[in-house]
């Protein structure tokens, strides 16, 4: 493991800064002359919108991407970073917002890919292997560092990218998003990991769209606005309405569920439904579980990662198999249906993992969202360009997706608007049935809000929605009712006017004051 020196400096001096930097993406001017800090051994939060320019600025730090001017001072002195390898080099690692590992190496080569231990001229695995439990029991995860990322839920293989960062030792740890994907109990842990760093003089960088989170670590808070930095502030000056404030100029509301529109016939049904559980496992992930849907009704799922939701939303949308039960769509059974079937009749998933799943990372902004959608732009043989376009741009208006326009690439956009494609994209269906797994993961609060609108408008023309997520606040937003998912099996049954506690309370969940 490499040690980089460390220049032993007074906690919260500027250890790396930049200074007026741009950064142009042919016409996008991702940022336009901003100067940030990083403190030794304290957190620094960069707040702001999707598409604001966290990342890129982040990028620009982390020797990935070049700026296009301004300056780089590390310890005092300008410096160009020629590429990652050279920053790390200077202390300085990344953990990426979009996960950035092998899926068909295992847990440990991911660790060590491109920085192999050597000894005696050969890859000394033992050791390796050795270094990855380590960290794995720092994170108080149990993987095993043979696994292959690919067989890892995706919260288990960000805990993989966190731990091969931390493996680097860096002195300056930039965290994009680091916590989209975990539980409860994990960002927890992280914490802890991040005190602990902190204490040892590591300076952290830290991006999150879960505001109280951040605020619960960070000691300095910076909001960035289209590319420039609007505020800036200590931790003892600011709450969390100062960050809303500054990050979307008002003060933001999430909402309340849609009312004054009856509900319609049931459209999902699933009776006694169970799905296996990992490989080798003894229990079910799923368990017997019975689910009525109607028109109209809007339903949250809530439960901790392990609880068995996205299990359960992945066997309705036919990904994985049921070892018993049934789902049926306005009364007709879907068994025998592949999940274009299932797409083709009006039944949808957006999926956990928007890389492994919902995008084509290669194809435009354009030909993703249409691709659920072939069939409404198909006319007999022929598919219409112009419907296809129209159809298109009027997807990106509504999910508000910042982009060029439809020709752009998906790898364009920043996280968040590659989530508001993928929720656009399954809306262009017209389904009657969207089943959504945690789909605010990295949207920022504005876009929630814009989601939820368009989930309320699209309920009370009578699409049934299946929203899953582990904020409890966002059950409360949108929800008519809520399911409480413990291990399989619904543990408890609630209407919009329940309480938060209430419901971590039937999750299984401690229930931690904020
Ligand atoms: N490789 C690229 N090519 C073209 N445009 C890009 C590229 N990378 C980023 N952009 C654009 O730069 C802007 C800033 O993107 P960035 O990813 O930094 O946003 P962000 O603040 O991290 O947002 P999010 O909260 O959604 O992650 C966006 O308009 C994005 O589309
Ligand atoms: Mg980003």
């Amino acid at each position: 493991m490499s040690q980089p020196q460390r220049s032993n400096g007074a906690k919260g001096e500027v250890v790396l800064a930049a200074r007026n930097i741009a950064k142009s993406y042919g016409s996008v001017h991702a940022l336009k002359g901003v100067n940030f800090d990083i403190h030794r051994g304290q957190v620094t939060t960069l707040f702001g919108e999707n598409g604001a320019g966290k990342s890129t600025l982040m990028k620009i730090l982390s020797g990935v991407a070049q700026p296009s001017s301004g300056e780089i001072i590390l310890d005092g002195s300008p410096i160009s970073f020629s590429s990652s390898t050279h920053a790390r080099e200077c202390g300085i690692s990344i953990i990426h917002q979009e996960l950035s590992l092998a899926p068909n190496l295992s847990v440990r080569d991911n660790i060590f890919m491109g920085r192999e231990i050597i000894k005696g001229g050969v890859v000394d695995f033992a050791e390796e292997e050795r270094q990855t439990r380590a960290l794995m029991e720092e994170l108080e995860e149990d993987i095993d560092p043979q696994t292959r990322v690919e067989d890892l839920r995706l919260g288990q293989q960000q805990i993989v990218e966190i731990a091969r960062a931390l493996s680097i030792n860096s002195r300056i740890l930039i965290m994009d998003e680091p916590t989209s994907a975990l539980s409860a109990t994990e960002v927890e842990v992280l914490f802890k990991v991040i005190h602990d760093l902190t204490s040892r003089g590591v300076s952290i960088v830290y991006i999150s769209h879960h505001l109280e989170e951040a605020l619960q670590i960070t000691n300095h808070a910076v909001v960035l606005r289209d590319g420039n930095m609007t505020a800036y502030a200590e931790r003892k000056d600011i709450d969390l309405e100062w960050i809303v404030r500054n990050m979307v100029g008002e003060n933001f509301d999430l909402g309340s569920p849609p009312q004054g529109h009856p509900f319609g016939n049931v459209s999902l049904s699933i009776e006694n439904l169970s799905v296996p559980g990992p490989s080798g496992a003894a229990y079910n992930a799923v368990d017997r579980l019975s689910l009525k849907v109607r028109a109209g009704e809007i339903v949250c799922i809530y439960g901790l990662m392990g609880a068995g939701r996205t299990e359960l939303l992945e066997c309705i949308a036919g990904r994985l198999r049921a070892s018993g039960g049934q789902v049926l769509l306005e009364g007709q059974d879907v068994s025998g249906l592949s999940i274009a079937g299932r797409i083709a009749s009006g039944l949808v998933l957006v999926p956990e993992d928007r890389q492994r799943d919902g995008l084509v990372q290669t194809m435009t902004v354009g030909s993703n969202l249409s691709l659920a959608s072939i069939r409404a732009f198909t006319k007999g043989l022929f598919t219409s360009g112009h419907r296809e376009r129209d159809l298109v741009n009027d997807a990106i208006r509504r999910v508000h997706v910042k982009t060029d326009g439809g020709a752009a690439s998906i790898g364009s956009l920043s996280g968040g608007n590659q989530q508001k494609v993928v929720i656009g994209k399954m809306l262009a269906t017209q389904p009657k049935v969207i089943l959504l797994d945690e789909p605010s993961r990295g949207i920022d609060i504005g876009a929630k809000a814009e989601v939820f609108k368009l989930l309320a408008e699209r309920a009370k023309q009578g699409l049934a929605v299946i929203y899953s997520t582990s904020e409890v606040n966002e059950c409360l937003s949108i929800a008519h009712r809520i399911i409480v998912m413990h291990r399989g099996r619904i543990s408890a049954e609630f209407g919009s006017d329940v309480t938060k506690e209430k419901i971590m309370a039937a999750s299984g969940e401690a229930v931690v004051a904020h």
